[in-house]
């Protein structure tokens, strides 16, 4: 089993708090970081990924610092950023062997963990175009492939499914779900139906505070709510967005 612990995370950008005290503890499974935008989804996941220093706190890998742990805590870590960085010249397969590289993943393995991940996410016949002429849909299947490769222990996808046709979403969505097993998994969306129904344990998150975590079933008996769109709704209620983020509907 293993575990990562957040423990009292909090992160200034000058005076904006873009996290305020999260704590919390991550074991097996798949976690759903739900938050409308601006709550700080990517800002802890930079800093679970270790692309961040938090201002305060510690995370924890089975209770140890990761800043200590250094180079052996991202060797089990798979990450897929919001920003799409995308070497767009690149093939697939050219770019999956450059994150496999900068993994450490050993050479004899290359080959067939690209094989691997390209099959897992069915990228196998499009690997050797260029990822410029992929769909947004291809590009985020492709950058899921990196974030698995290695098999890591912690996986972690910052809107995994931003910009997608509907199709798209299920099709993404399953080939996540089917990662859960032996490792943690976290998946920010603001989209609730990505997440209801794969995530053992949703994370709400607004305004950098963590507001509440639970099953979508406790969830919903605790807001007295028919389903977890309805928990949404109540805890980000639109007069509390900031006005450039309302909407005119
Ligand atoms: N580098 C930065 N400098 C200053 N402020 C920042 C920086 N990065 C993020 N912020 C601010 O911190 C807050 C949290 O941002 P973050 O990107 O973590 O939100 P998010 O939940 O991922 O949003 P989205 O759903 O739009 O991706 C926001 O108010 C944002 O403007
Ligand atoms: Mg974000």
């Amino acid at each position: 089993m293993t575990m990562l612990e957040l423990c009292d995370i909090s992160k200034n950008y000058k005076k904006k708090k873009a996290l305020d005290a999260v704590s919390l503890t991550l074991d097996n499974g798949i976690y759903g970081l739900l938050g409308p935008n601006g709550a700080g989804k990517s800002t802890l996941m930079n800093i679970i990924t270790g692309n961040l220093r938090p201002t305060g706190g510690t995370v924890k890998w089975n209770g140890e610092d990761v800043q200590k742990l250094g180079a052996s805590y991202r060797a089990l870590l798979g990450y897929a950023p919001q920003q799409q960085g995308m070497y767009e010249a690149f093939s697939g397969r050219r770019f999956l062997a450059y994150m496999a590289a900068l993994k450490g993943i050993p050479k004899k393995e290359l080959g067939g963990e690209i094989s691997r991940v390209l099959s897992y996410v069915n990228m196998t016949e499009a690997a050797d175009r260029p990822i410029g002429s992929y769909s947004g849909g291809m590009k985020q299947r492709i950058l899921i492939a990196q974030a698995i490769l290695g098999d890591p222990k912690l996986v972690v996808l910052d809107e995994p499914t931003a910009g997608l046709d509907p199709k798209e979403r299920v099709r993404i969505r399953e080939r996540v779900s089917a990662l859960a097993g032996d490792r943690i998994l976290l998946i920010s969306t603001h989209v609730v139906s990505d997440i209801e129904s794969i995530a053992k344990e949703i994370l709400l998150i607004r305004s950098g505070r963590l507001l509440d975590h639970a099953s979508v079933g406790d969830l919903c008996v605790k807001y007295h709510a028919d389903c977890l769109e309805e928990v949404y709704m109540q805890l980000f209620r639109e007069e509390e967005k900031p006005e450039h983020e309302k909407s005119f509907t």
